[in-house]
């Protein structure tokens, strides 16, 4: 179950890195879908540029692997700077940050992954430097101690979360723009598979690339998993030649569905549909019953479920929608209204 789990999660693992480094685009050309971001960066980087100045901060949210570190990258390429790469959970001390934010060269990007993690020391030495590009230092203790303001030189924050909810609001503020990255089309995800699978020079069938882009989730990380599964089913049973059928049949192998949801997303909904009469019922009931964190059901499976119209959150929990009875085939029965008080 665990093999399968990781298959169409979006989160990245252990297998992926060399693959990642690749696939990913390192230009906007190459970076396909997304178009409305795209764009508003283009502009933004294009002004920032023609200024003279370092481009105003980012934020990029959305669910594990539809391109946030991707684009952080691009930026800074476009923007003909340097790059550097943190963590909110990596920032232990504010000392950390400070060490980090002295090293930057001026209109350098700093990119923060999972920057809702950020402990709440190290994010308010975080608001000066964002505002006035400045460092305020504590200098000794108790009454003697200083404060000792600091000149940074100019640069970029981008901020990239799955969880833009958990962002305190003073740090939401000041970023100048805040872009959240949708699931991608179809067509959009096998463009992407028709470009990694020239990278990789795999064979595969336009109607294969079709297959595997209807499973992928909208995910451009999944749909380059998928490939490379897809990949080794070919080489070992069809003689390297991926065609619809061998792509339907690796997919299958994998138990992932038409739709791309796996044996977890079952469970999540029949979970609902079964023990809670189709809900609602709380996130972290429905981890329980099924065994997993319900962390990973929030960022993994629910936005893809709440994507295809098969689960509603509602104030009391979340609601099998007749959708999903109808994918798991099984009967759905109108529920009378709910009381309303007055
Ligand atoms: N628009 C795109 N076009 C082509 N490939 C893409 C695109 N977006 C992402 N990819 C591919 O998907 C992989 C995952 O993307 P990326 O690591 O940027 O996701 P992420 O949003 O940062 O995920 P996480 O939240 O897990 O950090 C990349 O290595 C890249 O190959
Ligand atoms: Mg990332």
């Amino acid at each position: 179950m665990c093999a399968i789990a990781r298959i169409i999660s979006g989160k990245p693992n252990v297998e992926d890195s060399p693959i990642d480094v690749n696939l990913r685009p390192r230009r906007f050309e190459d970076f396909i879908g997304q178009d409305r971001i795209k764009e508003n960066l283009r502009i933004a980087i294009q002004a920032a540029k023609g200024r003279g100045e370092a481009l105003d901060h980012v934020i990029l949210y959305g669910p594990p692997g539809l391109g946030k570190t991707t684009l952080a990258h691009i930026i800074a390429a476009e923007m003909g700077v340097g790059i550097k790469i943190t963590s909110g959970p990596a920032i232990e001390r504010s000392g950390d940050l400070a060490a980090i934010l002295t090293n930057l060269k001026p209109h350098d990007v700093l990119f923060i992954d999972e920057i809702h993690r950020m402990s709440r020391t190290v994010e308010e030495t975080l608001y000066p430097a964002m505002e006035d590009s400045a460092l305020d230092i504590i200098i000794g203790k108790g009454p003697g101690a200083r404060s000792l303001r600091l000149n940074l030189p100019p640069f970029t924050l981008i901020g990239a979360t799955t969880r833009f909810a958990m962002l305190s609001a003073p740090l939401r503020d000041r970023f100048g723009s805040v872009y959240r990255l949708d699931f991608y089309e179809n067509t959009d995800v096998e463009q992407i598979l028709k470009r990694s699978s020239q990278i990789l020079k795999i064979k595969v069938d336009p109607e294969g690339l079709k297959e595997i882009a209807r499973r992928s989730r909208g995910t451009p990380r999944v749909a380059n998993r998928l490939l490379k599964r897809v990949r080794d089913y070919a080489q070992v049973k069809a003689g390297g030649n991926a065609t619809k059928d061998v792509a339907v049949a690796a997919l299958c192998q994998l138990e992932v569905d038409p739709i791309g949801l796996d044996e977890i997303d079952h469970r999540v909904l029949s979970t609902i549909i079964e023990k809670f009469g189709g809900g609602p019922v709380g996130l972290e009931t429905i981890a329980a019953s099924i065994s997993e964190e319900a962390d990973t059901i929030m960022d993994v499976y629910e936005p893809y479920l709440l994507q295809l119209g098969f689960l509603e959150r509602t104030p009391r929990g979340r609601v099998a929608t007749r959708q999903a009875y109808q994918h798991l085939g099984l009967p759905y029965k109108e529920k009378p209204p709910q009381p309303t008080l007055f």
